[in-house]
Order: C-alpha cells, then sequence, then structure tokens
C-alpha cells in the first residue's frame, strides 16, 4: 500500500481554476508591460490590445461565472466563514465586467494614456483579485469538499465550459492566453494546451 499521500477530493475541482487563474496571471504581465510601452510613449499594438479584450471579454469572464455559479455557493453551503470574502470577490468580478467594456471603448479611438490608465487599474485589480483566490478560497475548498461535491462541482464546471464557451473549448482559450504573452513579450506560465 502507498504511504503517498492522497490528494483531497476538493484538489480534483480546484486544478482547472487553478490552472485558469495562473493563465490570467500570466496575460496580467503581458497588459502590465504594454500598458508600461504606452505610458513610455509607444504606439498602440491595436492586434494585442484587441485579442486582448476579446480574451477578457470570453475566457476571463467565463472563469468567474464559473466561480460564481458553482463553486462560490458550494463552499459557502460548507465553510460559512468565507461568506464575506465570496461575497467581496463577486462584487469584483462585476466591476471587472465594467472594466473591460470601458477597455473596449478605448480601444474605439481614445489616446495611448487613456488605454494604457484602462488596462493598468484593471490589471492592478485583477492581481490581487486572483492571488487573494489562490492563498484563501481554493484551498479552502481543497479542504472542504467530499467526493459528491466534486462529483457535482466537476459536472456542472464541464457543462459551462461546454454550453459557454466556442468551438475549441477551454483549450483554445488558453492557447489564445499563450499568444498574448507571445506578443507582449512575457513568460507563459500555465497548462501547454
Ligand atoms: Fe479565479
Ligand atoms: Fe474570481
Amino acid at each position: 500500500m502507498s504511504c503517498e499521500p492522497q490528494p483531497s477530493p476538493g484538489t480534483r475541482v480546484v486544478h482547472s481554476l487553478f490552472e485558469e487563474n495562473t493563465v490570467l496571471l500570466s496575460v496580467l504581465n503581458g497588459v502590465e508591460k504594454m500598458a508600461m510601452g504606452l505610458e513610455e510613449g509607444g504606439p498602440v499594438d491595436e492586434p494585442f490590445w484587441n485579442a486582448l479584450v476579446t480574451f477578457l471579454e470570453s475566457f476571463a469572464d467565463h472563469h468567474h461565472r464559473k466561480e460564481e455559479e458553482a463553486l462560490f455557493p458550494a463552499l459557502v453551503a460548507r465553510a460559512a466563514g468565507v461568506g464575506e470574502l465570496l461575497r467581496e470577490l463577486t462584487e469584483e468580478h462585476a466591476d471587472f465586467r465594467t472594466r473591460v467594456a470601458t477597455l473596449r471603448r478605448t480601444l474605439e479611438g481614445a489616446d495611448a494614456a487613456t488605454i494604457a490608465r484602462a488596462a493598468g487599474g484593471y490589471a492592478f485589480l485583477t492581481r490581487e483579485h486572483l492571488q487573494r483566490e489562490n492563498l484563501g478560497v481554493y484551498p479552502v475548498a481543497q479542504e472542504v469538499l467530499d467526493d459528491k461535491s466534486v462529483e457535482e462541482l466537476t459536472a456542472l464546471i464541464e457543462e459551462l465550459d461546454t454550453v459557454r464557451l466556442a468551438e475549441g473549448g477551454r483549450t483554445r482559450w488558453i492557447l489564445a492566453g499563450r499568444d498574448l504573452c507571445r506578443l507582449s513579450r512575457v513568460d507563459f506560465h500555465g497548462p501547454r494546451g
């Protein structure tokens, strides 16, 4: 019999969300670098910024919705102590939707400094948000989710991926994140697709 510690059931369901947070954090490194380039007077790299906003509207928001619709409700029911944190994180998801819509509008003719400000503010807040989840939410999920809730959550998350992500699914968007890192010349951390 193996003496290796076995991963908790919750580890399975947290894994894909943690991977997505890692992809998002890599992309944010690129956003900050590109925003800095604009602040220093560089030209607006339209292919990068347009692909970025599409990625944020599609994949990043889908990730947030999976948390709101699947993970967070399951946690509230099992770990009352995280209720306030989850409420704050859900409010931040709403704020990100507004900020991404603003960033989309700035691409339609705003000057480089305005784009840089919108992107920089979004990246700063989102980085903090993802780090709070990595440290304060996902570890709790690993601890409190049992086999039955993991089965239910896995099925729900897979269904949401199938229904809400266009052709190519989750893998396509992870590759899109990798492309954004390449375009902004930062390292990509995350699954290799
Ligand atoms: Fe997240
Ligand atoms: Fe989140």
